[in-house]
């Protein structure tokens, strides 16, 4: 990137918007075609990565293989159609023309034909390159050399268009901080300047940033977050998946699925089609991961609308896993055009109870069991946000074993430790159309990254009628409703702003009972202007108050009902 480019971005943030077109082209190649306009990724990609299991020990016989495994076990006719090379493919060095090297051990033809031999199987094709000078293990990236100098993104991009590359993925280690800027705002001309590399190619690649995970636990992530969506099509934002070892091949794995489950959670308001929050691979029958567990990673995955990157021994996986990510049913909650990320209804200590609006005006429900112990749950339809009352009833179908329920005024069932039960539910018509109902967290961001607090219970705290911020419990003083108007219901009550200070009282059509909820999170009252503010970070209970807006306070990121 010149210069010039970089001091205006520096001057001038907002450039960013316009600098950042969105990707539509003319030609649909894996995109959709919106009105005259054509969406890439208008689904969350699905397919196939090297790194959570094999990190750096690969060739391109491991890959061709895991290609080809997929074609022969049908996950590739279910939708696992992109085949991605992670790091370690490059040399240390680039060639006297300052071009990548393919790594000559690994890939002894060079790139092209291993590209070719994924497209002849009717998949598609990925690789990874770094925003830093080098990438996390050591070779070269595509960023600015430490100290400044030329940066390569537009040569890159050109020879992975040369390839026929269509997923590319742009990590984040050793990206270089000029004197003088934050580290978001060198973050931000990096992957600007990736995104209009990829643009000048001519080629429709989808663009997969790991931009916003190094800001994890601080509120820059949400800044970086904002101005990604503008730049790619998938956003990495946390820490990674435990990666298999074959060492320790049984060494459990399910904590990491529940970390990165609960940051990408929260993050409902940058989703759309076209925009994906990436918790990173799906290890789901992998070593590490029981079969309930990887039924939760599975469910979890598609309740979010997240990408599905498979990243495992394909040829390995078992019939009983191959049936799991295989789940037609549940493959098409993940893939549903709506795109939704769930809403969290409820948490206890125990469960989480989810809800997803589908596109053809069904939805899906998700209870997911972290406890060590079967836990029973019995859900009302009013839970999600349906009218309450006795005609409203639902009929559902349990995707995992086919049961179902028919006309309930009631969802009722037990779910195994660590097991995630997730239904299709179509409500009937007394029901009417579901509100945004579930809780309103808060996120622990503090300065000093938390990467100690790797637990849901340390992330997300819940608002708490009438008006403190506190550990989730699942109590019904933890559900709201965010009505179309912008109000903020808690039974018949809406918060309100009286004498400066936040309060729960009888909803009116007064101004200072309508919020308006922006992009950072941030709930705004209509009245004084205002933002909805807790009383500090931290995981103690806080009390509520009104503050003027800040940009990224912690204390001020709100996640709604979606
Ligand atoms: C990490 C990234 C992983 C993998 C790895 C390669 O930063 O999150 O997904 O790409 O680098 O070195």
């Amino acid at each position: 990137m010149d210069i010039t480019r970089r001091q205006i971005l520096a001057l001038f943030p907002a450039a960013a918007v316009f600098l950042a077109a969105a990707c539509w082209t003319s030609v649909p190649v894996f995109g959709e075609q919106v009105g005259h306009k054509t969406i890439l990724a208008a689904t969350p990609p699905m397919g196939w990565n090297d790194w959570a299991h094999y990190e750096c020990r690969y060739t391109s016989k491991t890959i061709l293989d895991n290609a080809q495994a997929l074609v022969s076990t049908g996950l590739a006719a279910r939708g696992y159609k992109l085949v991605a090379i992670d790091d370690c493919w490059m040399a240390k060095e680039r060639d006297a023309n300052g071009d990548l090297q393919v790594d000559p051990q690994r890939f002894p033809d060079g790139m092209k034909p291993v590209a070719d031999a994924v497209h002849k199987l009717g998949m598609e094709f990925g690789i990874y390159e770094d925003a830093g000078s080098k990438t996390c293990v050591g070779a070269a990236g595509s960023g600015l050399p430490k100290r400044g100098g030329q940066d390569h993104f537009l040569q890159d991009a050109r020879l992975y268009a040369s390839w026929g590359v269509d997923y590319f993925k742009l990590d984040n280690c050793n990206v270089y901080v000029a004197h003088g800027e934050t580290e978001e705002q060198a973050f931000r001309m990096a992957f600007a300047a990736e995104h209009e590399a990829l643009e000048a190619v001519g080629r429709p690649i989808i663009f997969s940033e790991c931009a916003a995970s190094v800001f994890l636990g601080t509120p820059d992530r949400y800044t970086v977050l904002s101005w990604g969506k503008g730049y790619g099509q998938v956003f990495r934002q946390g820490t990674d998946m435990d990666d298999f070892h074959a060492a320790s091949p049984n060494r459990s794995r399910f904590r990491s699925v529940l970390w990165n489950y609960a940051y990408t959670l929260p993050l409902g308001r940058f989703q759309e089609p076209g925009n994906w929050a990436d918790p990173d691979f799906l290890i789901a029958g992998d070593g590490g991961m029981s079969l309930a567990e990887s039924r939760s990673q599975m469910a979890l995955w598609s309740m979010m609308s997240a990408p599905l990157i498979l990243s495992s021994d394909v040829a390995k996986l078992t019939p009983e896993a191959l049936a799991i990510v295989g789940n037609e049913a549940v493959i098409a909650i993940d893939q549903d055009p709506l795109g939704q990320m769930a809403t969290l209804v409820g948490r206890s200590p125990e469960t989480d109870v989810l809800f997803k609006r589908l596109a053809d005006g069904a939805a899906a429900v998700a209870v997911l069991n972290r406890s060590e112990a079967p836990v029973k749950v019995d859900l009302r339809p009013a839970d999600f946000g349906f009218a309450a009352g006795a005609e409203c009833t639902l009929d559902a179908k349990d995707l995992w074993n086919g049961q179902e329920q028919s006309s309930v005024s009631t969802l009722q069932a037990e779910v195994a430790s660590h097991d995630t039960i997730i239904w299709r539910i179509q409500a009937s018509s007394q029901c009417g159309k579901p509100s945004r109902t579930g809780t309103i967290t808060l996120t622990n961001e503090v300065k000093n990254r938390p990467y100690s607090i790797h637990s849901i219970e340390g992330y997300a705290r819940c608002l708490t009628a009438p008006g403190t911020v506190g550990e989730c419990t699942g109590a019904a003083r933890q559900s709201w409703t965010f009505t179309p108007q912008g109000e903020l219901r808690s039974g018949h009550q809406c918060m309100a702003v009286l004498g400066g200070k936040p309060l729960l009282e009888a909803c009116s059509p007064a101004n200072a009972q309508y919020w308006r909820y922006t992009l950072e999170g941030n709930l705004v009252n209509n009245g004084n202007l205002q933002c909805l503010t807790a009383a500090g970070p931290g995981s103690k209970p806080q009390s509520l108050r009104m503050q003027v807006c800040g940009h990224s306070l912690a204390t001020q990121i709100w996640s709604l009902p979606n």
